[in-house]
């Protein structure tokens, strides 16, 4: 393949070959978009025009200016911004990313396609094959098994319910074909918008290639400069959407079940948290609260009055929120449908016939959210949930899930899964030809609970403007994170899929979605009291914190598996209400910035191999290091703690000596214990611990600082729910010689609510004299300062 002419704008540069076309823009400082078309001679368009191209995923994209120049001869043509350069190999059809020095990030060997023209759709193969040495680590890809680093992985990006899945089950519920490159201490990103059904060689065919497939046209790719991989993700939100700040009571405890059969038993599970003194800030309501699966209907029987146990929850600190599934029960006179009927709101078979399948309601049909005038509908539909207190929806099966087809073969040519995946690897779900308005199933499939998600959250922002949308979603794609958070589906109660669950997190975090948690302690199967702690254990961490199982498995509320599980699962999700200013903090710098809560070890040592291979453990934020034990019957946890000095920091306190990192260490970890590490010059913000939520502007606050010459942090305050005022506390410290100084900075309206406020400072030895602190105590090598409110500067003279 070659190019054999060039267009030049002044914001975009097209290469045109024979049919094909690759066209160079900058929608981004930092970011380049490649639109591959391999097959362009197939569109009967004019010889220069490009047919007109939607994203799902990107919200923000400028027309940035290129510049243009020609190298070796005109051979070469080098498109290039501030911050990269694209160097296009006219008589090949190659191209090569540098950086601003030069350095090569990534190559593409070329991209081809097929477009195969059988009625009554085309059908197209597009493929593109970027060269990877040997020692670049490839991350992220979403929601996807396997280690931290997919080198050697091939998936498909394909959303499908499958249960139960296994801890090499591929492709599940989420598709976001994003990835990070790392290489020599050097992060890029590479994104594939396309929301075709994909997928990706990860070097595993062959050790330098990256292959990725698309059944669509075209191959409309961004790529990313670095350097850190922090850049990477924060450039890759800034084009596909940050997160909005959720309510802080989704970032409670949150219990379910899938079984709980009416309002007495949602009672008993609040009255059971609270007779334990367990804390609680939501419980949802699962399938069975619906007249027949019926969205948006109440069983009367099971439920005779919602809006009472709505408030009933809510006097004890309680929310509740109910499941929406897409799938909408064919039933005349049921007004869902009849009006999903009459406006023409509803997926069709190739025939043409509203498509008839079989979720939990049959005969179902399945709303077409690809169209704005559909979402529109649906969003409306949240008021009457929203009028009876309920705080939230999830929003499940949305691959979507369909367990048959009724009428969905009623087609002219069945376009359906290729041959050998049939019923392996894609679960059921509308077929490849089904009519999404003037699309087919097949383009959009990966898009279906996007636009699920995004008709919820802009339907409760209308409905409830003064307050938080929260949705949990199954299925998504990229830019989920705009309207939802996440949960990883229907794992079981494995050790293997509590390790899992954490670089499954990982990826999920790199590729922008922070808010995402996994079931504790498994959907699927029976946990034990043991499995229990260690996944509450970790589930702390996870941003959002669901317990939830399966009908027919053993019951999971923390009192079910006595003691001494019981009083350590509380412990634990103490530990969590006294983390939340942490965590908070670090979901508004989801919001800002894009950078997940939870954050593997390479994100700020991106050049240590030992670094890379720790993904059973994790960064909570920038400082926190966590090493949960993840298996049966361990009490201690191996670790690799990269460059840096760490403060074993167990439970929540000192647990040792500071010790020097790019070293392996062995801590002991009994049941109720966690390894941690606080990183010099980093610290965590806890709380009290408390039964519920109530709001983010703290009363009660402990600094746990890790003393160093510089200090670093950052604390986000607001009432925790609404779009009110906010302040933000910056707290800077700087140690030279016989001299650590404190200083907090506030910034924004809202009146500080501190009723006391104490700094742990660690590392330090006995103080001389201490200024600004209103009393202080040196105890077994730890500084403990109690400052006034308002407090601005702290000097401890040693
Ligand atoms: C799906 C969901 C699960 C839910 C069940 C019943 O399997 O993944 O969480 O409990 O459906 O609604």
């Amino acid at each position: 393949m070659s190019f054999d002419d060039i267009s030049i704008e002044s914001t975009r540069i097209t290469f045109w070959g024979t049919r094909t076309a690759l066209e160079v823009r900058s929608p981004l400082p930092g970011v380049l978009r490649l639109r591959h078309l391999p097959t362009l001679g197939h569109r009967e368009l004019g010889p220069r025009e490009l047919p007109p191209k939607q994203s799902w995923a990107v919200v923000e994209h400028r027309e940035l200016p290129l510049s243009f120049r020609r190298e070796e001869e005109g051979q070469v043509a080098v498109v290039s911004t501030e911050e990269v350069s694209l160097e296009v190999r006219l008589a090949q059809g190659t191209w090569r990313l540098r950086d601003a020095s030069g350095r090569e990030l990534t190559r593409c060997e070329g991209f081809s396609g097929e477009a195969m023209t059988d009625y009554p759709v085309t059908r197209y193969r597009s493929r593109i094959s970027l060269h990877s040495p040997p020692d670049e680590a490839w991350l992220g890809f979403g929601e996807k098994v396997g280690a931290l680093d997919k080198r050697g992985m091939h998936f498909v990006f394909w959303n499908t319910d499958v249960v139960p899945h296994h801890p090499d089950t591929d492709p599940l519920y989420q598709s976001i074909p994003f990835s990070l490159g790392l290489r020599d201490g050097v992060a890029w990103g590479f994104f594939l918008d396309e929301s075709w059904r994909m997928e990706v060689d990860v070097a595993s065919e062959d050790r330098s290639r990256v292959r990725w497939e698309s059944f669509g046209p075209e191959l409309d790719t961004y790529l990313f400069a670095g350097p850190m991989p922090a850049d990477v993700v924060r450039r890759y939100t800034a084009l596909t959407g940050r997160p909005p700040l959720p309510p802080l009571w989704s970032l409670g405890a949150q219990q379910s079940r899938w079984g709980y059969e009416n309002a007495e038993e949602i009672r008993s599970v609040i009255r059971g948290y609270r007779t334990r003194k367990l804390p609680l800030d939501c419980v949802y309501l699962d399938i069975d609260y619906m007249e027949g699966y019926k969205v948006w209907t109440w069983d009367r029987t099971r439920y005779p009055n919602p809006a009472g146990l709505a408030s009933e929850a809510a006097s004890h600190g309680v929310r509740l929120v109910t499941i929406i599934d897409p799938g909408v029960k064919a039933e005349p006179g049921y007004s869902v449908y009849d009006e999903a009927l009459a406006g023409d709101y509803l997926v069709r078979n190739d025939r043409g016939n509203v498509l008839l399948g079989e979720v939990w309601p049959k005969p179902a049909t399945f709303p077409d959210f690809t169209r704005e005038p559909v979402r529109k509908w649906w969003g409306q539909q949240h008021r009457g949930l929203m009028e009876a207190g309920i705080a939230g929806v999830w929003n499940d099966m949305n691959e979507p899930a369909c367990f048959r087809l009724i009428n969905g073969h009623e087609t002219f040519s069945i376009i359906s899964a290729p041959a050998v995946d049939m019923g392996k690897v894609e679960g059921p779900t509308l077929p490849h030809d089904a009519r999404h308005g003037d699309k087919r199933h097949l383009e959009v499939h990966n898009v279906y609970a996007l636009g699920m998600a995004q008709a919820a959250y802009e339907g409760l922002r209308e409905i409830a403007p003064e307050r938080r949308p929260f949705i949990l979603t199954r299925a998504g794609f990229a830019g989920i994170q705009r309207y939802s958070a996440v949960w990883t589906g229907d794992n079981s109660s494995y050790w293997s899929h509590l390790e899992l669950s954490i670089s499954m997190l990982l990826g999920l975090g790199l590729s922008g979605v922070s808010f995402a948690g996994s079931d504790v302690p498994g959907f699927m199967g029976h946990a034990s009291g043991e499995m229990l702690v260690r996944w509450t254990q970790v589930g702390i961490f996870y941003p959002l914190l669901r317990n939830h199982s399966a009908k027919g498995t053993r019951f999971q509320e923390p009192w079910r598996f006595g003691e001494p599980y019981l009083s350590l699962t509380r412990e634990w999700l103490e530990r969590r209400y006294r983390l939340l200013p942490t965590l908070y903090t670090l979901m508004h710098e989801s919001a800002q910035e894009g950078l997940p809560a939870l954050r593997p070890l390479v994100m700020y040592a991106p050049g240590d191999a030992e670094a890379l291979r720790m993904d059973d453990a994790f960064l909570f934020g920038k400082d926190l290091l966590v090493a949960p034990v993840v298996r049966q019957a361990r009490t201690r946890r191996h670790a690799y703690l990269p460059e840096g000095r760490w403060l074993p920091f167990s439970d929540f306190g000192q647990s040792g000596e500071v010790v020097e990192g790019r070293q392996h260490v062995l801590a002991e970890a009994p049941l109720g214990t966690v390894p941690m590490w606080l990183r010099a010059g980093g610290a965590l913000a806890l709380t009290e611990p408390a039964l519920h939520t109530t709001s983010a502007n703290w009363a009660r606050l402990t600094w746990h600082i890790h003393a160093a010459p510089r200090v670093e942090a950052r604390l986000y305050e607001d009432a925790g729910d609404g779009y009110g005022a906010s302040r933000v506390t910056q707290l800077n410290g700087e140690w030279a010689g016989d001299r650590f100084v404190l200083e907090r900075r506030t910034e924004g309206a809202l009146p500080l609510a501190r009723e006391t406020e104490t700094l742990c400072v660690y590392a330090l030895s006995a103080p001389r004299e201490v200024l600004g602190a209103r009393e202080y105590r040196f105890e077994d090598g730890v500084l403990l300062l109690e400052v006034e409110a308002g407090w601005s500067r702290v000097e401890v003279r040693l």
